[in-house]
C-alpha cells in the first residue's frame, strides 16, 4: 500500500515521504480499514519536527517511533479480526487511530463507531480529535452542560474560534445554551457568526484585554493570555480553560498553564486545564449531536495523500477555515 513515511524529524517537506510499504495486519481484536480520509492540523506540524521537545519520550527521542504519522480517520472495514464482534467487512466507520497517512490502517474495534448518516466520508475524519477536545474544553473545562439550554446564558469567549477545534467550540457551547463570543481574524468573521456566536472579535483590531466586558468562561484555544488580562475579561471567580499552546519549543505554553494554575487564585480566578482523552462514549455523544444537526464539523479543502507536506503547510499558513483532510483512498 502507499503511505507516507518520516524517518527523522524536520519541515514536512524534506521528511515526509510517499512509499509503498506492506499493508498491517490485523490482530484478535482489530479491524483492518481502508483509510478513506484523515484530518491534518497545526498538531501534525509540531509532530512532525518532534516539538514541544517535552513530548519526545512519548514521541520518540530522535526519530518518530511511529514511522507512518497521522491520528484520526474514517473509511471502510475490509477485514476484521477474530475476536471482533461489533463490525463486518464493508462498514463505513470512523474514530480515533494512528499510521493514517496510508491507505489501510490497523484499529482496535472499540475506536470506530458507525460514520454519522448525515456526513461524507471527507467530513467525518474530519471529527475525533478536534471535537473531543472542545467537547471536552466546553463541558468538563468550561462546566457547562446540556440542561443548561433553558437557563441564563453563562458568557462563554473563545479564542482561536474559527479554528480545527474553535469551530465545534463554538457549536458546543452554543448547544449547551451559552452566549458565545467568538475571536478570529477578519477574513473569517463569517465562519464564526454562521456558527451561531452571538458576537465575533476581530483580533486583529481588538485586543482580548481591550473587549470592555467580561465572561465567565475563557476557552483559550490561542495566545496563552497573562493572568492580568484573564482578569480584565472574566467576572470574579470565572475560569480559564487552557486547550491551545503558544510558543517555545521545550513547552509550548504548558509551562504558562502551570504557572496560572497557580497563580490564578490570588486573581479570584479558577483553571482548567484541558487534554483531549479519546473517549468512545464522547464519539457517540459527538455522532448523535451531529446527527441532530446541532454541531456540523467545517471543512475547507482536501489534499491528497501525495500532499501530505503542502496540506500542513496550508493549515499552519493561517488560510484554512475549519479543518482540510488528506484523501488516502478511494
Ligand atoms: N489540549 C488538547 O488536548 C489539544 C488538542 C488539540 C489541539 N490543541 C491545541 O489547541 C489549539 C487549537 O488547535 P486547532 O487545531 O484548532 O488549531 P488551528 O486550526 O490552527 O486554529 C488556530 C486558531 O488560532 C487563531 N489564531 C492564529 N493566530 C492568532 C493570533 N495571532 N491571535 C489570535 N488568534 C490567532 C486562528 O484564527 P484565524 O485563523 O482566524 O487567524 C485559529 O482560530 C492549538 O494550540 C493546538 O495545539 C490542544
Amino acid at each position: 500500500m502507499q503511505a507516507i513515511t518520516q524517518d527523522s524529524y524536520g519541515p514536512p517537506q524534506d521528511v515526509m515521504v510517499l512509499r509503498e510499504v506492506p499493508r498491517p495486519v490485523p490482530e484478535e481484536r482489530d479491524v483492518l480499514v481502508r483509510v478513506h480520509a484523515t484530518p491534518v492540523s497545526g498538531t501534525d506540524w509540531h509532530l512532525t519536527r518532534g516539538l514541544p521537545y517535552v513530548a519526545r519520550p512519548v514521541t520518540g527521542w530522535r526519530r518518530p517511533k511511529s514511522r507512518i504519522p497521522g491520528y484520526d480517520l474514517a473509511g471502510t472495514v475490509v477485514e476484521t479480526g477474530a475476536a471482533v464482534t461489533t463490525l463486518r467487512p464493508g462498514d463505513q466507520v470512523y474514530g480515533w487511530a494512528a499510521s493514517t497517512f496510508a491507505e489501510y490502517a490497523t484499529v482496535p474495534e472499540r475506536q470506530l463507531v458507525p460514520v454519522p448518516t448525515n456526513l461524507t466520508l471527507e467530513q467525518a475524519a474530519a471529527v475525533p480529535i478536534a471535537a473531543f477536545t472542545a467537547l471536552q474544553a466546553v463541558r468538563d473545562g468550561g462546566g457547562l452542560r446540556p440542561g443548561q439550554a433553558d437557563e441564563p446564558g453563562r458568557r462563554v469567549l473563545i479564542t482561536g474560534a474559527s479554528g480545527g477545534v474553535g469551530t465545534y467550540a463554538v457549536q458546543f457551547a452554543k448547544a449547551y445554551g451559552a452566549h458565545v463570543t467568538g475571536m478570529c481574524r477578519t477574513s473569517k468573521m463569517d465562519l464564526v457568526a454562521g456558527l451561531g456566536a452571538d458576537e465575533v472579535v476581530d483580533y486583529t483590531t481588538t485586543a482580548l484585554r481591550d473587549l470592555g466586558r467580561r465572561f465567565d468562561v475563557l476557552i483559550d484555544l490561542y495566545g496563552n493570555p497573562s493572568l492580568a488580562d484573564c482578569a480584565r475579561v472574566l467576572v470574579p471567580g470565572g475560569r480559564i480553560v487552557y486547550v491551545g499552546g503558544t510558543g517555545g519549543r521545550w513547552f509550548m505554553g504548558v509551562d504558562r498553564w502551570l504557572r496560572g494554575m497557580v497563580l490564578a487564585p490570588l486573581r479570584r480566578l479558577r483553571t482548567r486545564p484541558v487534554i483531549h482523552s479519546d473517549s468512545r462514549d464522547d464519539l457517540v455523544t459527538i455522532t448523535g449531536m451531529i446527527e441532530s444537526g446541532a454541531v456540523l464539523p467545517v471543512l475547507d479543502r482536501t489534499f491528497r495523500l501525495a500532499q501530505a507536506a503542502e496540506a500542513i503547510r496550508f493549515v499552519t499558513a493561517g488560510e484554512v477555515r475549519g479543518q482540510a483532510v488528506l484523501r488516502c483512498a478511494d
